[in-house]
C-alpha cells in the first residue's frame, strides 16, 4: 500500500477507537508479534528515546507512528519498568500538537533534573513550502508521570553552516553543567555532531562542532550520544551515506562508536577508529543511560528506516532490542544482555555432544522463544555452528568458520524476507579457539551474543510458527559442544 502524505500526517486523535482497534485487531493477529520485547501495539516503532532512571523506576520511550508500518507524523511513546525486563506501556508522552513539534516530536533523551525528568527532544516543524525548521525543545515529567511541554523551543534556530537536518539532542551534566550533542549535517552535505551548553536547561548556547578525525564520513549523523566508562570517553552515533567496506557497513545505515574523552572546552575529541556497534541486519539509532548502580545500559532499534518488513501487511513494524550493558575490557566495548534478563528463564535444559563432520538434534532443544548458551571447542572442524527456528523448509544459521575465522549468521531461508537488497549474510571475524554463542530468540528476533559481548548480531527473522528446531553441526571434522537452554514464556 503506498501511504499519501496526508495520511501519513493523520493524527490518532483524529481517527475514530473503532478504526484504531480494527488495526489492533489485525496486529495482534500478526503470527510475528514478540514475546518478550517492546513493541509498539500498532503502526511502527523507531529509535528508542528519553531513556533513563527517575522515580524508582527506568523509563524508556520511543518514537512511535501509531496508525500504520510508515514514517508517518511521529509520537512518543512512554514505557516504563523496575527491573529493565517488564515493561509496562504508559501511553503515549508527546503528542505531536504544537507548532514547534507540528510535523513530528522526533527523538531526544532524558535528564533528571530538580526531582523531575527533563525530555530534550526534536520539534519537526514544515513551513508552507514543506521547508523544515527543526527545532529543540523540553517537556518535564514530574513524579506522577505527568508530563508538560515548556511553551517555547530552547533551541529555536540551526546555526549557520547547517542544514536542516538537525536534531537528536543527547543531554548529560559535567562539573555542574548540562551540555547537549545534536547530530548535523553541514551545508556542503557532510555528518557531525555539534555541542551546546546549559547552566539550567533552560538557556542553551552554542558551543560548536566537535572537530573529529573524520570530517567526511557520510552525510548526516542521528542520534548522537556521549559517554564515559571508568574513565574512558564514548562517542556512538548513526551515520548514514558509509559504502560497504569487507565485512562491515552492510546495512542501509551504520550505528558505532569511537573511543575518545571529549574536549568540551575546545570542542574536540581525540579518538581511534569508529567500529560498528553491532553486526547484525537490524539494529540502528541506540541510546544509553546511566543505572543507579552505574552501569551503562544500551537499548537499540531493531529495525532500519526505509527498509520493508514482513510485519508491513500485518499492520505494525519493528521493536528495541534487549537492554545490553557496557563495559570497556581490554580497550574494546563489550556488550552483554543485562543480568535482570535471568529473570525470563523458563524451564532449564542441558546437553553436550562430541561432533564429526555432522548434524545433530537433541530431544526438547527446540522452541520460538528462548534464551540458549552454547559453547564449541574446535578440533580439527572446519567450522561449527546451530541451526535455530528449523523446520523443513526454514533455518536460521549461525556458524562459526575456523578456516577464514568469522562469524557468520545467515538468514537466507529464516522465512518470510526482510528487504533483501542488501543481503542475506552478515559476517565479521573473530579469532578463538572456542566460541560461545549466546542467543535471545523471540518470535520474529535473534539477538546473538558472542564470546561474552565481544560482538553482537541483532536481526529480525519471520519463520513460520512451527520453525521450532534446534540442530548443531560440525563441518570436515571434530568439534565438541555444551548447550544449555531455558525457554522464555509459555
Ligand atoms: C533516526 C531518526 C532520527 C529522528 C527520528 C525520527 O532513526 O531519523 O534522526 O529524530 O528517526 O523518527
Amino acid at each position: 500500500m503506498q501511504w499519501t502524505t496526508e495520511q501519513r500526517y493523520t493524527r490518532i486523535e483524529d481517527v475514530s477507537k473503532d478504526e484504531w482497534a480494527a488495526l489492533k485487531k489485525q496486529v495482534d493477529c500478526s503470527p510475528w508479534r514478540q514475546t518478550y520485547h517492546i513493541q509498539p501495539q500498532t503502526g511502527l516503532l523507531n529509535d528508542p528515546n528519553g531513556f533513563s532512571f527517575y522515580n524508582g523506576e527506568y523509563h524508556l520511550f520511543y518514537q512511535w507512528f501509531p496508525l500504520g508500518p510508515v514514517h508517518g507524523i511521529k509520537y512518543w511513546y512512554h514505557t516504563k519498568s523496575k527491573d529493565l525486563v517488564h515493561w509496562e506501556n504508559a501511553g503515549i508522552a508527546l503528542h505531536p500538537n504544537d507548532d514547534f513539534d507540528s510535523h513530528g516530536a522526533y527523538s531526544g533523551s532524558g535528564i533528571v533534573h530538580n526531582e523531575k525528568l527533563y525530555l530534550m527532544y526534536t520539534g519537526n516543524t514544515r513551513d508552507e513550502q514543506w521547508v523544515r525548521h527543526p527545532k529543540q525543545n523540553i517537556a518535564v515529567m514530574d513524579k506522577q508521570g505527568t508530563i508538560q511541554k515548556w511553551e517555547k523551543p530552547v533551541i529555536n534556530e540551526v546555526p549557520s553552516g547547517y542544514t536542516d537536518h538537525f536534531r537528536d539532542p543527547k543531554v548529560w551534566e559535567e562539573n555542574g553543567l548540562f551540555y547537549a550533542i545534536i547530530g548535523a549535517q553541514r551545508t556542503n552535505l557532510t555528518g557531525c555532531v555539534v555541542l551546546y551548553s546549559s547552566p539550567d536547561m533552560e538557556t542553551w548556547t552554542f558551543e560548536g562542532e566537535i572537530e573529529t578525525a573524520l570530517p567526511h564520513f557520510g552525510y548526516m549523523w542521528e542520534c548522537p550520544d556521549y559517554f564515559t566508562i571508568d574513565g574512558q570517553g564514548v562517542l556512538i552515533f548513526s551515520p548514514q551515506g558509509i559504502a560497504p567496506e569487507g565485512d562491515c557497513y552492510h546495512n542501509i545505515y551504520q550505528s558505532g562508536y569511537v573511543f575518545g574523552n571529549l574536549d568540551v572546552e575546545t570542542q574536540s575529541i581525540n579518538h581511534g577508529v569508529f567500529t560498528e556497534l553491532d553486526r547484525g541486519f537490524d539494529f540502528y539509532a541506540p541510546q544509553t543511560m546511566k543505572a543507579p548502580d552505574g552501569r551503562r545500559i544500551l537499548v537499540g532499534w531493531m529495525g532500519l528506516p526505509e527498509m520493508s518488513y514482513p510485519t508491513d501487511v500485518h499492520g505494525w513494524a519493528h521493536c528495541l532490542t534487549l537492554p545490553r550493558e557496557l563495559t570497556i575490557e581490554n580497550g574494546r566495548l563489550i556488550q552483554r544482555p543485562v543480568r535482570e534478563l535471568q529473570q525470563l528463564r523458563g524451564v532449564q535444559m542441558e546437553t553436550s555432544a562430541d561432533l564429526c563432520d555432522e548434524m545433530q538434534t537433541f530431544d526438547s532443544f527446540s522452541g520460538t522463544a528462548f534464551e540458549m548458551i552454547c559453547s564449541f571447542e574446535l578440533d580439527d572442524a572446519d567450522s561449527c555452528g546451530i541451526e535455530i527456528r528449523v523446520n523443513d523448509e526454514e533455518k536460521t544459521v549461525i556458524a562459526y568458520d575456523a578456516l577464514e575465522q568469522k562469524v557468520h549468521l545467515d538468514r537466507t531461508y529464516s522465512g518470510a524476507l526482510a528487504d533483501s537488497k542488501y543481503g542475506s549474510v552478515r559476517s565479521c571475524s573473530l579469532a578463538a579457539e572456542k566460541v560461545t554463542f549466546h542467543l535471545f530468540v523471540d518470535s520474529s528476533s535473534l539477538e546473538l551474543f558472542v564470546n561474552d559481548g565481544a560482538e553482537v548480531f541483532t536481526s529480525r527473522i519471520f519463520p513460520s510458527k512451527d520453525s521450532a528446531g534446534i540442530r548443531f553441526f560440525a563441518k570436515g571434522g571434530r568439534a565438541s559442544c555444551q548447550a544449555v537452554k531455558w525457554t522464555i514464556g509459555a
